[in-house]
Formats: structure tokens, sequence, C-alpha cells
């Protein structure tokens, strides 16, 4: 008998898409972009290819990081977690936007660069001009000898392996473990302390298991993602640490399920979207277990008093009360580092809205993988 397997097949190892292998794959690619990185005598992540003195990584008074779409949410995932652990004011900004208006480029300002694919023209642009008016810029890349890993006077690659899926994930998630290496670099040169140093990269150590468990509760996430699918819009909310794990969630949901989904702080809801909630919207709640815990169970709970479904993003030991919530439950880790776990289950929603939709996971309409062109 002829056994027909065509090539993607093979490649696909057995999922129906690459994004559900790539999914699956980040137990292994995190182990990969943490391998021989982690310091455990100083407490501190050996980052030799940021090609920085530890005198220079001192020296600098700001970072600025720099990407498009998906890879600009994970610098604000970034952002949050170098000014958490290195307390250096930090911020992220489209790259898109930062090339075409005329940036103050800082002699004390470490640039980073972010991007899979090393070819989006709009952040190697981005790189060009912090380069041309003496701007100090490294790269955090998955793919080797790419434009951007070589324009960049140096970097942290991400070791990710090839992603194929319209829809970034392996590659995001090794980006936000990137930065808390990066965070941690530039922490253990300040105040960080040896032992805080330490609990982070306990903690970084710990990842691939707790991703693992919850690519567990798939099938769960599957039947949460069929009742939200059904809703023709929906909201996305989050606040500090939880925000731009909002944006990231909502991207991914806009990309594959073609809904609308928007993002919010969920301490702006108050300020004008809360008109918007009824029956028909539901809203995607980004709840961790940390100092803000009680402030975005009260949101939740004018949600709900609106009519508003909730689908919450949450620890085990957050404490919904009265509240009836359908839960996805993440492991927890150090504060600093929840975001890069809390992302995860919002790739398998987008994932399953797309699957039960029936649209075409990996090739998204209108959608590229790398824009290399104007
Ligand atoms: C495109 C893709 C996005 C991706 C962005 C940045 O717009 O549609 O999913 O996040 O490029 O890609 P990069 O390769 O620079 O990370």
């Amino acid at each position: 008998t002829e056994i027909d397997i065509d090539a993607e097949d093979l490649d696909l190892g057995g999922y129906p898409h690459y994004m559900a292998k790539e999914i699956q794959e980040q137990p292994e690619s995190v182990e990969r972009i943490i391998r021989g990185r982690l310091d455990d005598r100083f407490g501190v992540a050996r980052l030799d290819g940021l090609n920085l003195t530890p005198r220079e990584l001192r020296g600098f008074a700001r970072v600025k990081i720099l990407g498009c779409g998906s890879a600009y949410y994970v610098g604000q995932i970034g952002a949050t977690m170098i000014e958490e652990l290195a307390r250096i004011p930090s911020d992220a900004e489209a790259a898109s936007e930062f090339r075409y208006r005329n940036p103050i480029i800082e002699a004390d300002t470490l640039y980073i660069a972010v991007s899979q694919s090393g070819e989006t023209i709009d952040t190697a642009f981005a790189v060009e001009e912090i380069k041309r008016k003496g701007g100090r810029v490294v790269g955090l890349v998955n793919v080797v000898g790419s434009t951007i890993a070589r324009a960049c006077e140096g970097g942290v690659y991400l070791h990710a392996g090839p992603e194929i899926a319209v829809a970034s994930t392996k590659a995001l998630t090794n980006m936000a473990v990137g930065f808390a290496l990066i965070a941690l670099a530039l922490g253990r040169v300040r105040d960080l302390s040896n032992a805080d140093g330490q609990r982070i990269i306990d903690a970084v150590r710990a990842l691939p298991g707790q991703i693992k468990a919850i690519l567990d509760f798939e099938p769960e996430i599957a039947e949460h993602a069929k009742t939200v699918a059904a809703a023709k819009s929906l909201f996305f909310v989050g606040r500090v640490r939880g925000y731009p794990v909002a944006r990231e969630g909502a991207q991914k949901f806009k990309e594959i399920s073609y809904r609308h989904a928007e993002a919010y702080q969920t301490s702006e809801l108050k300020h004008g979207p809360l008109a918007l909630i009824d029956e028909s919207l539901p809203t995607v709640a980004v709840v961790p277990s940390d100092e803000l815990t009680e402030r975005n169970l009260a949101a939740v709970q004018q949600i709900k008093a609106r009519g508003g479904a909730v689908l919450a993003v949450t620890h085990a030991d957050v404490d919904f009360g009265e509240l009836e919530v359908p839960r996805i439950i993440v492991p927890k880790t150090e504060p600093e580092l929840d975001p890069i776990l809390l992302t995860i289950p919002l790739q398998l929603l987008a994932y399953h809205a797309a699957l039960t939709l029936g649209y075409d996971i990996d090739k998204p309409r209108n959608l590229a993988k790398s824009v290399t062109v104007e």
C-alpha cells in the first residue's frame, strides 16, 4: 500500500497547524533561550552577546524598546520587567511610529530592537535611525544573521527555532523570557540583590514545566474559546503587568479569528468603555494574584453588574467570592514574571476560536509573517 504524505505534513509533525505545533514546542524553546545563560553563583544572567561591559550596563539611565505588532506588545511586557527588576525608566514604542517622528536619541539610553524575523522594515529603519544619531542599540531577535541582528551592536538570540505560523507564539514567549534575562543583567549592576537575582533565576528555570502544565489545560481552554468565539466583539482587560498581556491577547484574537477584540487597561474601563458593556460584549480579564487583585475583582464585579460575561485568566489563589466567573488557571511564578505565563492561554484561546470559526489559522487574510516592504 502507498502512504500519501507530503512534505508539509512531515514538517507539521502530526499537528493540524504550525501554530498548534509552535504552541506545543514552547517548553523546549524556553529551555533553549535560557541554556547556559543562568549564573547561580551571582544570581545574574550571562549575556555575552550584548557586548556591554558592567560599567556600560550601569551607565544607562533609560531603556527604550522598539518592535512591531506582537513584538511591540512583548516589548511593553519587557519594559515593565526592566523597571521592576532594574528600576530603570523603560518603555516600549511601535517601531513603525518611532522611525517617522524624528525621535530624540540619547547617549545614556539603551535601545532594544525586538523582532522574530529580524527583517521587519519598520524595526530595521528604527535601528538605523538610532545608529545614525549615535545611540546604542542591541537586538532581541530570533533569526540568526538576519538584517536587524546584523545591524545591532550586540544582542540576545531567542533560539526559538523556525516559526512558520503568522501569529507568533514561541518566539514571543522567548522574547518575554529574554527580557527577564536582560532585566537581571541590568538589575544586578544596580540594586537588585544576589538573593533577588537568584529568586528570579529559580523562577525562570521553572517556566518550561509550568508552560507544560498550562498546555495540559488545552481541552478546557478550547471549550472557553467556543463560547467567546460566538461574540462579534470582545474586550481584553488587564492592568500594569497584565495590560500588555491583554493587548497581545486581543491582537492574537483579531489576527486569526477576525473578531473585533479591543484591549483596555482595567483601570480605564470606568472612564469610558464600560458604557459598551452588555450581554453581547464579553470580557477576557487578566486577574493575577498580586497587589492589584482586589481592584481587578472590583472591575470584574462592575462588568458583571452590567450583564457582561467575564472569562478570567487568573491564579488558583484568587478568590472570586460570589462572582460567577469561568476561569483559566495559570501557575504562579514570581510576580515580575507573571506576564510570561499569563500570555500562554490567550494563544490557545485565539487558536481554538479560529478553529471553531473555520479560518485559515497559519495564514490569516491580509497578513504577512514579516512585513519587509513599505
Ligand atoms: C507582522 C506580523 C506580526 C508580527 C510583526 C513583527 O506584522 O503580522 O504578527 O508581530 O510583523 O514581526 P517580527 O518578525 O519583527 O517580530
